[in-house]
């Protein structure tokens, strides 16, 4: 039998290169050997304030993003967390063992609470939802970005814990980070990841970015102060457009070293600009294919959730068995 993959993105903001390359291109390259299922995981994207429109038209287009990067319903289940409500239900379940310094002490609950001016349960309780979805498919193996790793250890630990106060009931689960892109840092500023919530016109490259819009941000990326690349003193913006034309072009470290050192900036830019424009033009044209059946779009989402939820009905029944509760 397969062993099982899971893993989800929020249907917020701007999916950006970084989504891509750190996670969405890895979903793509398991979908063959294992038994994937992929959330679009609308229940943590409320944890934060949504326009309901915006948020139901966003989970569509980001199904439509999915396929576009080569996710086949064929192979692989992609399915909606609010449709399924065994997610809610663990979480509870999984909340119930998991102490609040655990929470308290995420580095990822620190800095959004930061940016709020009222942090509400939902926030803190982020990643016993997130432990909930990955454990309710018993997933072996969760492929991620760098900034999801410790939240994926705290699953471990919540999992853990379950297992020593009830009995074995959920499998551990495994991070897979990508060997090149783990962590894409933001244009502007090299020194914080390209993110979602980030704001600055010059920050994210959005795989919707209109792709001569996609160059200009390359071309004004913050560097450092040396005229060209030299890999032993580069600073991490330099770094940072090396790693996005690693990973999207496939090369080797040694290729790349080859071709780039000694290069002058506004050259490297050049080239890592139409290296991005030349992965955004196809990309959109698939997305605007798979995005304008709006019907297919739902029989897909509708099909994957279903085929989840029979998957985690019985993870509900077991560990509510486990715990003395009735189902
Ligand atoms: P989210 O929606 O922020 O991001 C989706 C995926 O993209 C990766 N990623 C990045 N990778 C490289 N460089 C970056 N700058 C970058 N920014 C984001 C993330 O690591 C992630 O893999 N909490 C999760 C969603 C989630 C989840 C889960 C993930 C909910 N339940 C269960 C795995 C398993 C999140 O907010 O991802």
């Amino acid at each position: 039998m397969k062993k099982r993959v899971f893993t989800a993105a929020q249907p917020s903001g701007h999916v950006h290169l970084g989504n891509y390359l750190g996670a969405f291109r890895q979903w793509a390259s398991v979908q063959d050997d294992y038994d994937c299922i992929f959330g679009i995981v609308d229940l943590h994207a409320v944890t934060v304030y949504q326009d309901p429109e915006d948020l139901q038209k966003r989970t569509l287009e980001f199904a439509a993003i999915l396929l576009a990067c080569g996710i086949e319903p064929e192979k692989a289940h992609i399915m909606v967390q609010s449709m399924a409500p065994e997610h809610a239900e663990l979480a509870w379940m999984l909340t119930c063992v998991t102490p609040i310094g655990w929470l308290q002490r995420m580095t990822q609950f620190k800095s959004k609470s930061e940016k709020q001016v009222e942090v509400t349960d939902g926030l803190l309780q982020y990643p016993v939802l997130m432990a909930a979805d990955i454990l309710l498919y018993n997933a072996a193996i969760v492929p991620v970005g760098d900034d999801q790793s410790q939240h994926l250890e705290l699953t471990r630990d919540i999992a853990e814990r379950f297992n020593r106060l009830y009995g074995e009931t959920f499998v551990i689960p495994e991070t897979k980070l990508p060997t090149v892109g783990a962590r894409i840092m933001g244009l502007d500023d090299p020194t914080k990841k390209m993110s979602k919530s980030e704001t600055g016109a010059g920050h994210a490259i959005g795989l919707l970015d209109a792709p001569e819009a996609a160059r200009k941000k390359i071309m004004r990326a913050t560097t450092d102060s040396q005229p060209h690349v030299d890999f032993d003193t580069m600073g991490p913006g330099v770094a940072n457009l090396l790693t996005i034309h690693q990973a999207l072009s496939g090369w080797s470290d040694e290729q790349v070293k080859g071709h780039f050192q000694g290069m002058r900036y506004g050259d490297l830019k050049k080239t890592v600009a139409e290296t991005v424009v030349g992965f955004l033009e196809p990309f959109q044209e698939r997305f605007r294919g798979f995005y304008s059946d709006r019907g297919e779009l739902e029989r897909t989402l509708h099909q994957g959730t279903e085929y989840a939820r029979s998957i985690a009905a019985d993870t509900i029944r077991i560990t509510k068995r486990r715990m003395g509760l009735f189902s």
